[in-house]
């Protein structure tokens, strides 16, 4: 599992999609490799994408180009409504609540969920985790 820090946590909680880098290269059942993920809040439930998009094995986003300025978060790219993630290679167009591609050339797919687990610490702190199981959704 790999921990959110506390101001990606900030963004991701008002529906930003953050990127968290797992350290590794994980497999999703068709056997597409993705080493980073996408988690954001929204709806008031924590979604998590593998970041790979659906038309080529490649990642939806490139570096630099869509990072908060204050915290240096890298985020995801966006759609017209500000919450969609969007492909930066064609411009496909995913569903934020459900990763489900609405426009471009992987119309009909959809984002591979990675389960997300929000808790406590000792302190009262938000902990926000992304898991490793391949499984459905821990939140
Ligand atoms: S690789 Fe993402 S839309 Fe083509």
């Amino acid at each position: 599992m790999v921990t959110l820090a506390p101001a990606a946590v900030g963004l991701a909680r008002s529906g930003r999609f953050v990127r968290v880098e797992l350290g590794e290269w994980r497999s999703l059942p068709d056997r597409t490799k993705y080493r980073s993920v996408f988690v954001a809040r929204v709806n008031g439930a924590w979604v998590g994408y593998a970041n790979v998009c659906r038309h080529h094995p490649v990642e939806l986003d490139v570096p630099d180009l869509s990072v908060d300025v204050k915290t240096g978060v890298r985020l995801a790219l966006v759609g017209q409504d500000g919450q969609s993630l969007m492909c930066a290679s064609h411009g496909a167009i995913y569903r934020a609540r459900d990763g489900y591609c609405t426009t471009g050339p992987c119309s009909g797919t959809s984002l591979a969920r990675v389960p997300v687990l929000e808790s406590m610490d000792a302190s009262g702190e938000a902990v926000v985790t992304v898991g490793d199981d391949g499984g459905a959704d821990l939140v």
